[in-house]
């Protein structure tokens, strides 16, 4: 039998990458998105329309998969973006859409696959957070908050569920070629207010966001490798890194976040010499 795997945000980028990796092993996967239409449905990819921030869409997900599959393996909750502004700029309201989306829609999503999940007494639910869990860029308060809650809300989760055979794990990518950058700054343009004082600092976060050749920026097919492994390691890890350089990264600034913070104003004066130039 196939084992069956529910992959968010696979309209684009990570998850996308994920969808056609999966299927290209044998897996029966569904992805779901908004843009249902950009989810590939050769190859046993089944798409499915998904906004994981509105309910009825999250429980008829789920619902049409498990009465298709009868069975969910593992959840990859993928789907993300950054809301990307200054703290005194971005409008709440979008601040809570940016919750509703990277952390209350896995959240349900995961309510949800929970009972079918400890009835076949194994299943893995697996939690796209990242390095920005830990360290941090000014203008993405609202972003790093949502990854930082997912992972300890997945470490909780974890202890609750691993005696039924379910894991709750949490993957860390670095920064990957995909949409993101360009949405995050899309997003940082549009909550800043015309004489904004925060533009100078908005052009300097733009110019590492968005240094999409640099060595250390990952492919999405790199990352959708880690999701993999993640899904079936036999013994599975809390966390899930794409390089030593992400969990040396991630080390450094927690283990001296002072030192982080200078590295980081050093980085950004940089990168605001180089785009002065
Ligand atoms: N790229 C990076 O540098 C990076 C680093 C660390 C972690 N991450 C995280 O990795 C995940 C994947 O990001 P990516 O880099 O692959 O970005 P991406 O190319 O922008 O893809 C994001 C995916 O999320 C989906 N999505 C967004 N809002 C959604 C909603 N309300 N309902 C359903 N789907 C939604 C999008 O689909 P639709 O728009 O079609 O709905 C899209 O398929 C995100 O959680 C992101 O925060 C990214």
């Amino acid at each position: 039998m196939k084992k069956v795997v529910v992959i968010t945000g696979a309209s684009n980028g990570m998850g996308l990458a994920a969808a056609k990796l999966f299927a290209s092993k044998g897996w029966l996967v569904y992805g779901g998105a908004r843009r249902v239409e950009k989810i590939p449905t050769e190859d046993g990819i089944h798409a499915l329309r998904l906004d994981v921030t509105d309910h009825q869409s999250n429980t008829a997900f789920i619902e049409t998969i498990i009465k298709e599959a009868g069975r969910i393996d593992v959840l990859i909750n993928n789907a993300g973006y950054g809301e990307y502004g200054a703290v005194e700029e971005v409008p709440l309201s979008n601040a809570k859409k940016q919750f509703e989306t990277n952390f209350f829609g896995a959240a349900e999503l995961s309510q949800l696959v929970l009972p079918t999940m400890r009835q076949q007494k194994s299943g893995r639910i697996i939690n796209i957070s990242s390095i920005g869990a830990n360290v941090y860029l000014p203008l993405g308060s609202y972003y790093h908050a949502t990854k930082a809650a997912l992972q300890l809300w997945s470490d909780a989760l974890d202890m609750e569920v691993k005696s039924f055979g379910v894991r709750s794990i949490t993957i860390q990518p670095g920064l990957t070629r995909s949409a993101w950058g360009d949405i995050a700054m899309d997003n940082a343009r549009k909550n800043a207010k015309e004489d904004s004082v925060y533009l100078p600092l908005l052009s300097r976060v733009g110019g590492l966001l968005t240094v999409n050749n640099n060595a250390f920026v990952s492919s999405a097919d790199k990352i959708a490798a880690l999701f993999y492994k993640a899904a079936t390691d036999q013994r599975v890890k809390g966390r899930y890194f794409n390089s030593v350089a992400d969990k040396m990264t991630v080390w450094f600034a927690r283990s001296h976040p002072y030192l982080f913070n200078k590295t980081l104003g050093l980085m950004l004066k940089r990168v605001s010499r180089r785009t002065e130039k």
